[in-house]
């Protein structure tokens, strides 16, 4: 059979039945799986998103309106990325009020209808919590720096400085510069981990806690289902402010380079999160943590000991795998698997070059994002994908410094050009601006929206945007792709990488070719109990995939994808 006839017949047979994931809707499973296991969450960076109102913005109105795509495409949760009231130095991530939206997104009452509507398709929001710091124009900053009496001073770090001009000590922040901003009129200085816009709370406080923890409480009363908890690493420092081991040389900022020992995962941070997770518990709702660990070890931590701290601490380490091998991605998976928790792999997001780039070649870069997604898509736990990775978007670093609105590109450039790229307009149509905007948008959007868009993509069956559609649907309807353990197959491939989902007695088998040349895999499943198996393909790329039958060696195109369900 031809390449587009298997692929539009299987896209019959996925879309024929014309059911989307109403497993994922409810409160548990019927295998009493709790909401987030089974479902696909969507992250959701607003300013690029969709832009109702023609001003170069993304806004909320403009999410509520694309809330039928996301269905369609089998998303059920999203990840708004900060909406809050902010300064926007980091684009948000300064938050100025924790418990408002920022009029360059709507309104709350824009929220409240978006919030309605998602709830009616069957699609839950999370917010981004940002709570290491605030903005310094946060009305506690601002209180807390008016004096060295104010009643807030101890709501953030501030220390004396050693002799006349000198930092507190020899922290770096991981935009560039000191962590340390020497404030004129208290004569003190304010600890700062990003931007010195972004002062970092005071966690050792009882009245930030406390505050802290009522926004959440706020925001759940407004029908949110969880959190991502930005930063959790960097939420207490040293109390006596050691310095950092030195490692030698600088870094991409042009910073000594040190090993964050005082000031990043201190121990403190998972009393937090144990109090954090019972109000989350109150609330039915998750809470997802940006939690970028070196090691295993250090991602069970964040479970917590008794599974009572983050339901799912971002694995970002999978983000280290750079290159298409099957080698490292089996390493990563085993590590993840073995660290007992429900795993939640990163890709991609708003800090990270696009996948598409990352594992591209130049030239099978839509094959090759099929491939990820395959992968992405079919691993135990909670995928969360980034907007645009369905249509294959591709970063648009800036051209010149000029054009950098990222702070840290304009201090960095041009070894760091900062993350613009992947944060560019989402591409809707081929018409003017990618259908985002009738105005030119706040970042230029990238020249592959002529054939990387939604509507053109929707219309072509072997499109990135139907593949991920079929994806999807199969991950909600197949429940050893919901509940099944990973099992990895010929773990000494080079090229290809392949393993079982198996559920009780059912199992999907997949098969990644991740190398550029024909492979042929023989595959021998009776250590698994499955000797002799009948295969069905699910899901192909292949131009000639075997026939459904028994299982028999399978030749593999290249960076071709092939998902089957196994029977005895
Ligand atoms: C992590 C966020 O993902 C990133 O975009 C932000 O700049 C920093 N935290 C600071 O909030």
């Amino acid at each position: 059979m031809p390449k587009k006839l298997v692929v539009t017949s299987l896209l019959w047979v996925v879309l024929g039945l014309g059911l989307h994931s109403a497993i994922a809707q409810q409160q548990a499973s019927a295998e009493g799986r709790p909401w987030w296991q089974h479902a696909v969450f969507y992250e959701i960076y607003p300013r690029s998103f969709a832009d109702s109102n023609n001003d170069g913005l993304g806004d909320l109105k403009g999410i509520t309106s694309k809330l039928d795509y996301l269905k369609e495409l089998g998303v059920d949760a999203i990840w708004l990325t900060p909406c809050y009231p902010s300064p926007q130095v980091d684009f948000g991530y300064d938050v100025s009020d924790y418990s408002n939206i920022d009029p360059i997104y709507g309104t709350l009452d824009d929220f409240d209808r978006l919030a309605s509507q998602a709830k009616r398709a069957g699609i839950r929001i999370i917010m981004d919590f940002v709570m290491n710091h605030t903005s310094d124009q946060h009305k506690w900053f601002l209180d807390s720096k008016s004096s060295r009496n104010s009643a807030r001073r101890d709501w953030y770090i501030w220390r004396d400085g050693k002799g006349s001009d000198l930092p507190p000590n020899n922290w770096v922040s991981t935009f560039g510069g000191s962590a340390w901003k020497l404030d004129p009129t208290t004569r003190q200085n304010y600890y700062h981990y990003f931007y010195p816009q972004q002062p970092d709370l005071n966690w050792r406080n009882p009245a930030v806690v406390a505050a802290m923890f009522d926004v959440t409480r706020w925001w759940y009363k407004r029908g949110v289902a969880g959190f991502r908890l930005d930063a959790v690493d960097t939420l207490f420092e040293d109390p006596e402010l050691r310095d950092n081991p030195l490692l030698g040389g600088v870094n991409r900022l042009g910073n000594p380079r040190m090993e964050n020992k005082y000031n990043t995962k201190l121990p403190e941070v998972h009393d937090v999160l144990r109090n954090l997770r019972k109000i989350a518990d109150q609330n039915g709702a998750v809470l997802i943590g940006e939690t970028w660990t070196k090691n295993v070890d250090e991602l069970k931590q964040y479970y917590g000991e008794h599974s009572d701290e983050l339901q799912m601490p971002m694995d970002l380490m999978f983000t280290t795998v750079n290159k298409l091998s099957p080698a490292d991605f089996r390493r990563q998976i085993a590590a993840a698997e073995s660290a007992g928790g429900w795993p939640i792999y990163v890709i991609g997001n708003h800090d990270i070059k696009r996948s598409y780039n990352r594992y591209g070649d130049g030239v099978h870069n839509d094959e090759i994002a099929k491939l990820m997604a395959a992968l992405y898509l079919t691993l135990r736990g909670t995928p969360i994908m980034y907007y645009g990775e369905e249509i294959g978007m591709e970063n648009n670093d800036p051209k010149s410094k000029d054009d950098v609105r990222d702070p840290i590109g304009k201090v960095g450039w041009p070894q760091e050009k900062g993350r613009d790229g992947e944060r560019t307009p989402m591409q809707w149509t081929d018409e003017l601006n990618a259908g985002f905007s009738r105005v030119p948008p706040w970042l230029p959007v990238s020249t592959s929206y002529k054939t990387h868009n939604v509507a053109t993509e929707s219309k072509d069956p072997n499109s990135i945007l139907n593949f991920y559609k079929r994806l999807l649907f199969l991950r909600h309807h197949e429940p050893a792709l919901l509940d099944g353990e990973y099992v990895p197959l010929n773990q000494n491939d080079p090229n290809v990488l392949c393993y079982l989902r198996r559920y009780k007695d059912q199992a999907v088998l997949i098969v990644l070719n991740m190398s550029g040349s024909e492979q042929n895999i023989s595959l021998d499943l009776t250590p698994h109990g499955l000797s002799a198996p009948k295969a069905t393909a699910l899901l192909t790329t292949l131009n000639r995939p075997p026939s459904s039958g028994d299982l028999k060696p399978i030749l593999l195109e290249p960076f071709s994808v092939y998902i089957a369900k196994l029977s005895r």
